[in-house]
């Protein structure tokens, strides 16, 4: 079976991704710096996998891709070993938006190079597979009821910026190389939950600024109140309506992209992988009080500077293509979600 580098795997959706790839037979190869991460999560990966580390299906190097002779070695070593990677799916990058309009340098600084380093070091090992992980937030305010592929690219912060500009120097690096590439940036939408299992989820380092991982935090009663940004959104009860997705159903999206591109190769995609259905701030607080029976204190307070009424994919080019939909419902994502935080109440420690 093939083997795939994941940069960034032991992240939110990248260990989530790892699980989903184990599950379809291949082997991976893991390459995070942990600095936004933790090691105990690579545990995890492999007791739910029902894995242990001698059967050599996961190898984890701890690795910041700004250097280039590391990232190097992951390949060169990988291929010693007669698993040569034949595809990569990058999560590694930093991703808080706050923190990138503070420090846009060490946004820049990070992805791009990160970015830039892998894709001349797969060129120069001849593997030319690639899976971007990308953002909605590269469309800006599109103000479109749903948002297809094609709607104009216009991010509004840094961290967008960099999602972009990467976005731009994969079609460029296809457009030079006479379909010798195979790429897909795949734009998410919001995601949300957790593995059944409750193993592996989220673990926001600091005060998360995302409204699920806050409801986690609130409902276990680490945060008194959950502050709703705005009541006059124009939206079905003015709060602001996201596209939220089951991490596991975005995890499964990642590996029919990867395959699609396996057996298409030489081409490149925009793919939005949203459920294309929108769920208001009130809606995802009552529905998670509902299913976890637990309650979930809020106020309302103003709106958030640069926050959109609303934000849902237009996902019939990923149903089509990947032939890949979402089966999760909003319930199974609080669900799930829940489980996680209850199970580990400090995340991986
Ligand atoms: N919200 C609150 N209170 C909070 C946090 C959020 O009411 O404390 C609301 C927001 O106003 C918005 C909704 O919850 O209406 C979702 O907000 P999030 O911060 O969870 O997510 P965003 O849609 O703003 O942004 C997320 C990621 C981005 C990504 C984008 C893709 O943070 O990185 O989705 O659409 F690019």
């Amino acid at each position: 079976m093939k083997t795939i580098l994941v940069t960034g795997g032991a992240g939110f959706i990248g260990s989530h991704t790892c699980l989903a790839l184990l599950e379809r037979g291949y082997d991976i190869v893991i390459a995070d710096s942990f600095i936004n991460s933790n090691p105990i999560c690579i545990d995890r990966i492999l007791k739910i996998s029902d894995l242990n580390k001698s059967q050599n299906r996961v190898n984890v190097v701890q690795s910041d891709l700004r250097n280039k002779e590391n990232l190097n070695k992951i390949f060169k070593d990988a291929k010693q070993q007669g698993n040569p990677i034949e595809g990569v799916i990058h999560f590694a990058g930093l991703k808080s938006v706050n923190e990138s309009v503070k420090n846009p340098i060490l946004y820049w600084d990070n992805n791009l190079i990160s970015s830039i380093n892998l894709i001349k070091i797969m060129d120069e090992n001849d593997c030319r597979t690639l899976v971007f992980s990308s953002s909605a937030t590269v469309y800006g305010f599109s103000g479109k009821y749903l948002i297809n592929e094609n709607e104009k690219l216009e991010p509004i912060n840094p961290y967008g910026n960099t999602k972009y500009v990467i976005e731009k120097l994969m079609h460029d690096i296809y457009d030079s190389s006479q379909s010798d590439w195979s790429i897909a940036n795949l734009r998410y939408f919001n995601p949300i939950g957790a593995h059944v299992s409750g193993l592996i989820g989220e673990n926001p380092i600091g005060l998360p600024n995302n409204v699920f991982p806050i409801i986690l935090q609130v409902a276990a009663r680490i945060i008194p109140e959950l502050k709703i940004y705005g009541k006059d959104w124009p939206t079905k009860d003015g709060t602001g309506v996201r596209d939220y997705i089951h991490v596991m159903d975005l995890a499964d999206g990642h590996v029919l992209t990867m395959e699609h591109l396996f057996e298409n190769s030489g081409k490149i995609l925009d793919i939005n992988l949203g459920t294309g259905i929108g769920t208001s701030v009130l809606e995802l607080v009552n529905t998670f009080k509902k299913i976890n029976k637990i309650e979930v204190p809020y106020s309302f307070s103003e709106r958030r500077s640069g926050d959109l009424s609303r934000v849902v994919a237009d996902n019939s080019f990923s149903r089509s293509i990947l032939n890949w939909s979402p089966i999760r419902s909003i319930e199974d994502m609080c669900r799930d979600g829940w489980n996680w935080k209850v199970l580990n109440p400090n995340g991986f420690i």
